[in-house]
């Protein structure tokens, strides 16, 4: 989608950057996408307003964090990407809170806290992404979740156009899951965590990496998990199980280290992921009556 002259000029007066298009197989993990005008946002308080404008323009927006854990289509897409302020750093630590823009690295935010004393997230360090994506999806890995360890989240509420603040315990954090609602965009956490001495923090950490290495497919495209694990299952031994590890579809296939990954092994196409994803669910439902959920996001067109 390309945003006319009219509509970057009254954007620039806002400070927001418009770099025409962009491919956003260069902005996710699993190099696939399609093509669109992007905005980065210059302050967060300027969303209200740039968010009016494009209702205004009749814009079609999304909001993309790291691009970690979402699946794009191919082609021009019908909608323009909306990019936060870039965090620089984006943390800061009062006591035993941490202050943390959800456009930060999420590690590099777990890192900053383990050098301030400040542990618990050990099990997130590996865990690709943005903190804002992490928020949304309440990401999880080796026994840790960000949602128990959120105090309050400001977001940008689309329902009611205003900057809001709310309560950690207002929000339900389940497995893979949040209440915020999907036009909810998140700005800034504030997190509350336990006091650990580095060192301990340090060791925690280095487990996690080396499990993670040793299992994952850490070096090839991919966007983590494709389906959420079914309760008290497992998705990628299903997959195992059924030796579809090596499965393809074009360059889309299935990893053969960890078979709930699904690697882009050259040039995949969106299409040719979600012809995938479609078969190994048919597979699996064929197989152990059990339809697997995504976990990753699919934007379609
Ligand atoms: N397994 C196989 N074959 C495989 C993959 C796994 O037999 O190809 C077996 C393993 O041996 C193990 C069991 O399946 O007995 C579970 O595997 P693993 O420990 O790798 O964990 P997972 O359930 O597949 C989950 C999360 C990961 C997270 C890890 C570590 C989901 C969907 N996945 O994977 O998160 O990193 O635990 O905590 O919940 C993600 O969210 O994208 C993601 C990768």
């Amino acid at each position: 989608m390309r945003i006319s002259d009219k509509a970057a000029a009254r954007l620039k007066e806002l400070g927001a950057a418009v770099r025409p298009g962009v491919s956003m197989s260069e902005q996710t993990s699993l190099g696939i996408g399609g093509t669109t005008d992007e905005i980065l946002l210059a302050r967060y308080d300027t969303i209200p307003q740039v968010m009016r404008l494009l209702a205004d323009e009749h814009i079609p927006h999304r909001f993309l964090g790291g691009g970690t854990n979402v699946l794009i289509a191919d082609g021009e897409l019908p909608w323009v990407m909306l990019h936060l302020p870039a965090a620089r750093p984006g943390w800061r630590i009062e006591g035993h809170a941490a202050y943390v823009d959800a456009s930060a690295d999420l590690g590099g935010m777990v890192t900053f806290c383990a050098k301030h004393d400040l542990g618990g997230m050990e099990g997130l360090i590996g865990v690709p992404g943005s903190v804002g994506g992490a928020l949304r999806m309440n990401a999880g890995a080796y026994g840790t979740q960000i949602g128990p360890h959120v105090k309050e989240v400001e977001l940008y509420r689309a329902a009611t156009g205003e900057i809001e603040t709310l309560r950690g315990s207002d929000i339900r954090f389940d497995y893979r899951h949040t209440s915020f609602a999907p036009d909810d965009v998140m700005l800034r956490v504030k997190l509350e965590l336990p006091s650990k001495p580095f060192k301990e923090i340090l060791a925690g950490i280095k487990v996690c990496n080396e499990k993670r290495r040793a299992s994952q497919p850490l070096n090839q495209k991919s966007a983590g998990c494709i389906f959420k694990n079914p309760p008290g299952g497992s998705a990628g031994r299903m997959i195992d199980e059924l030796g579809l590890k090596g499965h393809r579809v074009g360059d889309a296939m299935v990893s053969d280290r960890h078979a709930n990954f699904f690697v882009n092994a050259g040039h995949a196409s969106c299409s040719d992921m979600l012809k995938l994803i479609d078969d190994v669910r048919g597979r699996v439902r064929a197989a152990n009556g059990i339809e697997l959920e995504n976990e990753v996001i699919v934007w379609r067109n």
